[in-house]
Parts: C-alpha cells; structure tokens; sequence
C-alpha cells in the first residue's frame, strides 16, 4: 500500500501543471523563456497572473493529496512523508517531460500543508515576508525552507530524514538562482 501510493505520487507529482497550462492557454513553454523553470513564477512572468495561480495551485495540490491519501489510509506520518515526497521528486524529474522539472517549492509546501499545516503557515509568512523585501521569489523560497523545515522535524523527530532531503533537493534545485544571487544578477519576479 505505501509503495503502490508513493509510485501514484510520484506520476502525479510528474504533472508539470506550468507546461500543460503552457500549451492549453497557449501562452508557450514556461522552460524557453525567462527563468526557463517550469513553475508559478515564471509563469507570472510569461503568461500573467490566471496562468500562475492555476500553476501554484496544482503544484501544491499534488503535493497535499498524497499525503492526505497516505493519512486516509491511516498511514503513519513518516510513511505519509515520503509518500509526500515522492510527489516532489516526479516535480522535479518528471517522468513525462524527459526527468526535467522545476525546483519544488509549491509541491513542497503543498507536502508541509497535509503533514502540518503551521509549518506551512511559517513558509508563508516567511516567503511573503522576504518577497515583499526584495522581490525575489527564489531568495523568498530559500528562506522559508530553513525555518519551516526544522520546525517540522522538531514536532515530528521521526520525520528528520524525509525533510532533510526534501531540504537538500530544494537548495540543489536553487543552485543556479544562488549562483546568480551572489553575482547580483538574480531575477525579480518581473524580470
Ligand atoms: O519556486 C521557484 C522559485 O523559487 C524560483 O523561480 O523562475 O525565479 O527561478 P525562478
């Protein structure tokens, strides 16, 4: 049952929701233009506001179904964390688009809303917070990851592996807006 659930979050985990909008809205390929990341803030940036939030939200709700799943079937909550997790690994190497995916965040959050939504109310703030400083929405991710993260391995010990991972893939994913960030030519979101 955990794998049967971890192998269906994976291949929903796999939808790219800002490419399949891409061609359903016509605006294009989020991955041949500006960040070239498949995900909500690129896709504010290429195909405005309706495009970005249906990303965000589908992005986030294939990381919270899984984990709700796993929780219905009365699965404990580390299993429910990597089941979770695997949602935002099929972000991330999307077995329909050449194991090319975005960076993890909004599936990430969705993972942190079902295992314990103040986590997820903490990256919020947090990456609200950031963004409204400096209109960067991968600086805003990289900040809320630290804080939200181990404040849930602190509630839930047992998680520590789970999380630490998921930490360590989104940090990985971001290396190339930490490159551009320490050279000072990061993208706005507009930008
Ligand atoms: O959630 C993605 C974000 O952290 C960075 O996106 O397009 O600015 O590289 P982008």
């Amino acid at each position: 049952m955990p794998w049967l659930l971890a192998l269906l979050a994976y291949l929903l985990g796999s939808l790219s929701f800002a490419v399949l909008l891409g061609r359903w809205l016509g605006s294009g390929d989020p991955r041949l233009g500006g960040s070239g990341n498949p995900g909500a803030t690129n896709m504010l940036r290429l195909a405005g506001q309706r495009a970005a939030a249906l990303t965000l939200l589908g992005d986030l709700g294939k990381g919270l179904l899984p984990v709700l799943l796993a929780r219905q079937a009365e699965l404990p909550p580390l299993q429910q964390a990597w089941i979770g997790l695997a949602a935002v690994l099929g972000h991330l190497y999307p077995l329909y688009f050449h194991f090319r995916g975005g960076k993890g965040v909004a599936t990430a959050a969705g993972l942190l809303l079902g295992l314990y939504w103040p986590a997820a109310l903490l990256a919020l703030g947090v990456w609200l917070l950031v963004f409204a400083l400096t209109r960067i929405s991968s600086l805003a991710a990289l900040s809320a990851t630290p804080l939200s993260l181990p404040l849930l391995a602190w509630q839930q010990p047992e998680l520590l592996w789970p999380l630490g991972l998921l930490s360590i893939l989104i940090v990985w994913r971001h290396r190339d807006n930490l490159r551009a960030l320490r050279q000072g030519r990061e993208r706005s979101l507009l930008g």
